[in-house]
This record gives structure tokens, C-alpha cells and sequence, in this order.
């Protein structure tokens, strides 16, 4: 364990990025809250991180809804009374084609990563201060290479880059840490559904576009969530305390430029 006492909340830990991060931050922070809508998964990233010995309290809201923000840190700072760390990873923005999308999916995106995100952080911000806390965003490497099939993510991925550079710039004089991290392509029930449109579109099923794709983009393998956990274990540690305002991308080489 790290700190005596810490606490981080993770946003997504349902499943996935969120799951896998809230289990690897169980070995270095007191407390985990888990946030994210279904309540049985969250129970169960519960257990595995009681396993490891910290506290977990689950948190099964809608990051959509406006007024969650405010429940997730008014129960945290009941329950636990501090905050050091907001790992923001809850995402589901709708992988739809640009000239397809209706005005509803899209704002559907943007009402979870990035609104639901921006308020949390800013709900949080007066408790990470007081800590010296860090924030972590999740975007994505879309940020770096939109294409039409994907425009609505890459467009929130690269806005989610833009907002965790200015919540840095006031971290700068508040003492708060902020990063952003931008997966590539990692195997997960999200990374599935996109499979699910790419597989057909390269007359492949679903499992062989599993093989088939790492090829496609110029990569050896696919990422696993647990290798995404742990680079937001180290930005949200003390060994990385003078990094801020940096966005960092970890997809095995798939965004050739640099
Ligand atoms: N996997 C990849 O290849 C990849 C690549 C680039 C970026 N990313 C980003 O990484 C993050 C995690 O992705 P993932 O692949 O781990 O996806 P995932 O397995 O689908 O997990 C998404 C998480 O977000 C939660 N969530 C969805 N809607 C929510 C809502 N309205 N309110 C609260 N929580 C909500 C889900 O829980 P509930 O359904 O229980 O609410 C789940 O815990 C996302 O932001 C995604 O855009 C992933």
C-alpha cells in the first residue's frame, strides 16, 4: 500500500480498462471507488479488490446524468474523507459512421466521456487540492488518426486531450496532476463491438478479425487492459509527480506518426 491512507476513484470499473485499473490500484491506494451503471459488475471488481486488501465502495450511477458527479464525491468524502486520485475512464461513445450519426448519438458520446469527465474532475477538485491529488483521462489514439467510421470518438478523444491540458494548466497553481492517456487498440467488450462492424466490412467473422487486424494496423498484438492499468498506476504515483499537462499514448506503434 502506498500512502497510509489514499483514495482513488476510477470511473468505468465495471469492465475492461476501468476493471483492470481499479484492480492494479488496489495493491497501491487504501480505498478504490467504482463507478460505473451496473451494479453486479461493480460488486465484483469490489471483491477482487478487497482481495488485495483495500476498502472498495461501489458506485452504480449513470456518468451521463448531472447529478452524479456530485453523489460520487459527496459519498466518497463521507466514506473515506479525501480523494488523491480521479482516474476518468468510463466511455461508450457510439463507433458510428460520420454521415450516419444522428445528433442524439452524438451527444449521447458526449454527454458521458466528456461532460460526465469535466464534471466529475471539477466536482473533485477542491478535495485533490487539498491532497496534492492527481486526475488521469482517458481518451484514445482516434485523437490522432479520425477517420469517418469513428469521427465521433476521435473528435471526444481529441477534445478529451484538449480539456485534460486545461485542467493541468490550473493544476499547475493548485497543485493538482493531470495527464490523459491515449489506449490504441486493446481487447475489451468496447474493442469487441468494434470488431463486430470492422469484421464484416473485411469479409472476415469476428474471430478472425481478432487475428487478422494487429497485421492491419502495423502492430504485433493486440493490448491487454491490464498493460493500460498499469501506466495509470505509474501517472498516478509519486515517481511521476512532475509530469503534468502530458498526454500519453500507448498502442504497441499503431499511430505512425510521431
Ligand atoms: N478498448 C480499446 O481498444 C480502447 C481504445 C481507445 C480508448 N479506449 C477508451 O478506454 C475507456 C475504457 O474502454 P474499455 O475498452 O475498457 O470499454 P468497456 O469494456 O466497454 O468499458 C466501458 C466502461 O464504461 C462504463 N460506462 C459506460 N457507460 C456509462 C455511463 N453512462 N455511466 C457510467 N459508466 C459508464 C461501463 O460500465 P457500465 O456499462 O456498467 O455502465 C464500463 O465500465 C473508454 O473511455 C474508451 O473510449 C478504449
Amino acid at each position: 500500500m502506498g500512502n497510509a491512507k489514499s483514495v482513488a476513484i476510477i470511473t468505468g470499473a465495471s469492465q475492461g480498462i476501468g476493471r483492470a485499473t481499479a484492480i492494479r490500484l488496489a495493491r497501491d491506494f487504501s480505498a478504490i471507488v467504482l463507478v460505473a451503471r451496473d451494479k453486479d459488475n461493480l460488486e465484483t471488481t469490489a471483491t477482487e479488490v478487497r482481495s488485495l486488501r483495500a476498502e472498495a465502495m461501489a458506485s452504480a450511477l449513470d456518468l451521463r446524468q448531472p447529478q452524479s458527479a456530485k453523489s460520487i464525491i459527496e459519498g466518497t468524502l463521507e466514506r473515506f474523507g479525501r480523494i488523491d486520485a480521479l482516474l476518468n475512464i468510463a466511455g461508450a461513445v457510439p463507433q458510428i459512421d460520420l454521415f450516419q450519426m444522428t445528433d442524439a448519438q452524438w451527444n449521447d458520446g458526449m454527454a458521458l466521456k466528456l461532460n460526465g469527465a469535466r464534471r466529475l474532475t471539477i466536482e473533485a477538485w477542491g478535495a485533490l487540492k487539498a491532497s496534492n491529488g492527481s486526475v488521469v483521462f482517458v481518451s484514445g489514439s482516434a485523437a490522432f488518426a479520425p477517420k469517418p467510421g469513428y469521427a465521433a470518438v476521435a473528435t471526444i478523444n481529441a477534445a478529451i486531450n484538449a480539456l485534460a491540458k486545461a485542467f493541468a494548466e490550473q493544476g499547475i497553481k493548485d497543485g493538482v496532476q493531470v495527464n490523459s492517456v491515449s489506449p490504441g487498440a486493446v481487447m475489451t467488450g468496447r474493442r469487441r463491438v468494434f470488431f463486430e462492424s470492422w469484421a464484416p466490412a473485411h469479409n472476415l467473422t469476428v474471430e478472425e478479425a481478432i487475428k487478422k487486424f494487429p497485421e492491419q494496423a502495423g502492430i504485433t498484438r493486440l493490448g491487454k487492459p491490464e498493460e493500460i492499468a498499469d501506466l495509470m498506476a505509474y501517472l498516478v504515483s509519486t515517481a511521476a509527480k512532475w509530469m503534468t499537462g502530458s498526454s500519453v499514448r500507448m498502442d504497441g506503434g499503431e499511430i505512425k506518426g510521431i
